[in-house]
């Protein structure tokens, strides 16, 4: 069997604590499975910038370049509020989704059935919620040139950020939305704002031919992003796949994250192009950040962070039925009332990060014999 060489990058904050619960599982995957995950583990983040002075080290750039998958933990806090801005530790994600090319970000948003009581909405509008936010992750304003500040020289000065998309950024995006969408419940929905934006005008247009030329049997909607972002709110169970640009994404991923009840139940895979034998680099995240909060009190909650794992199983390793099991166990043990403190509900027991993952290994290993 081909090694899977994993990159593990656990970052910062609560990143470490929640990416301990992953590597239990790999270790369980190895010693009963056969998995044969080898791993090497780097910094990023603070920590990277604590140890290098850089938000990534060279050495781990290469790393990750080389890796089967890189999974990544979160990056940020406090500390390193005053640091020069190109090595913050948000520098050390933004160069690993820029120089592994991983374009295509997937956020699914699934509402656990045990969950939906723990929801901001209303349980009859996200029960059975399961909606895949497709966010372009390589474009846009995080990239786009000039981003600097100028001085004016009058005592003013200017902060300039540039919002830039073409064509083949805005096909290919469309392409995996359009992809990922025959594989669900057909439908895509379109967001931008192209009654304000010129690459809002272009994206919409895109979208539109990209639809018309290969996957007119998928339904397309378009949206303008703050309707969009009403309509995620009112009736979210409208949406099967919504498609859009990096900025956009990040605001309406983060919505899209609290409908399911809490930041920290959802995971991420951004993707990049398939090579020509089909292999693809690949980086697996949850959407929630290092949570400076509650960061080393071990109560932050895991299963973004293995959810994500599930999606590396699935995406990087085409481990479906592993895949489908880890995710199994982690709505087994929800229905069995065990919730961190951010989906704490009455009558149901709370747990630390610890006893949290060990409660899904658990039930993983019964569901995999
Ligand atoms: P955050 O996601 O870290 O936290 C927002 C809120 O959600 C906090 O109250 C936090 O306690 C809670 N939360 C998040 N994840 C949780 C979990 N797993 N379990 C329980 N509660 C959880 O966002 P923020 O506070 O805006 O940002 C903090 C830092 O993280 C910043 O430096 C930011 O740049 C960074 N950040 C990093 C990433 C990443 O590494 N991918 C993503 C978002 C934010
Ligand atoms: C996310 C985060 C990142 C982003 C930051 C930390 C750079 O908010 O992954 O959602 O803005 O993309
Ligand atoms: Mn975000």
């Amino acid at each position: 069997m081909t090694a899977r060489n994993l990159l593990l990058l656990p970052g910062d904050g609560i990143g470490p604590e929640a990416m301990a619960e992953v590597r239990k599982i790999i270790a369980y995957m190895n010693a009963e499975l056969g998995a044969g995950f080898t791993t090497d583990e780097g910094l990023v983040g603070g920590s990277a910038y604590d140890a290098h002075g850089a938000a990534i080290s060279e050495g781990d750039m290469e790393k990750a370049l080389a890796a089967d998958a890189v999974l990544f933990g979160a990056v940020g806090g406090p500390k390193w509020d005053d640091v020069p801005y190109e090595v913050r530790p948000e520098a050390g994600l933004l160069r690993l989704r820029k120089d592994l090319q991983l374009f295509a970000n997937l956020r699914p948003a699934i509402c656990y059935p045990a969950l939906a009581n723990a929801s901001s909405l209303k349980p009859e509008l996200v029960e059975g919620l399961d909606i895949l936010i497709v966010r372009e992750l390589t474009g846009g304003v995080y990239f786009g040139e000039p981003k600097e500040i100028i001085d004016l020289g009058n005592g003013q000065k200017r902060g300039i950020d540039t919002q830039v998309y073409d064509t083949y950024e805005i096909e290919r995006i469309a392409g995996v939305a359009f992809e990922l969408a025959r594989t669900r419940n057909n439908r895509v929905c379109s967001m931008e704002k192209r009654n304000v934006m010129k690459s809002g005008v272009l994206w919409n247009q895109v979208v539109t031919e990209t639809h018309k030329r290969a996957y007119s049997d998928v339904k397309l909607e378009h949206m303008l992003a703050d309707a969009g972002g009403m309509q995620l709110v009112r009736a979210p169970k409208q949406f099967d796949v919504i498609v859009t640009d990096n900025l956009f994404g990040d605001m309406l991923s983060d919505v899209a994250a609290m409908l399911t009840g809490s930041l920290g139940m959802l995971p991420s895979a951004s993707l990049g192009a398939p090579d020509i034998k089909g292999r693809r680099k690949a980086l697996y995240e949850p959407v929630h950040g290092s949570a400076p909060d509650i960061a080393g009190k071990g109560i932050a909650n895991p299963i973004a962070m293995i959810a994500s794992f599930a999606m590396c199983l699935r995406y990087s390793f085409n481990m479906i039925a592993e895949a489908d099991n880890l995710e199994k166990a982690i709505a087994e043990v929800l229905d069995s009332g065990v919730r961190t403190g951010d989906i704490m509900a009455e009558g149901c027991r709370q747990v630390g990060t610890v006893e949290m993952g060990d409660a899904i290994l658990a039930a993983f290993k019964k569901l995999s014999a």
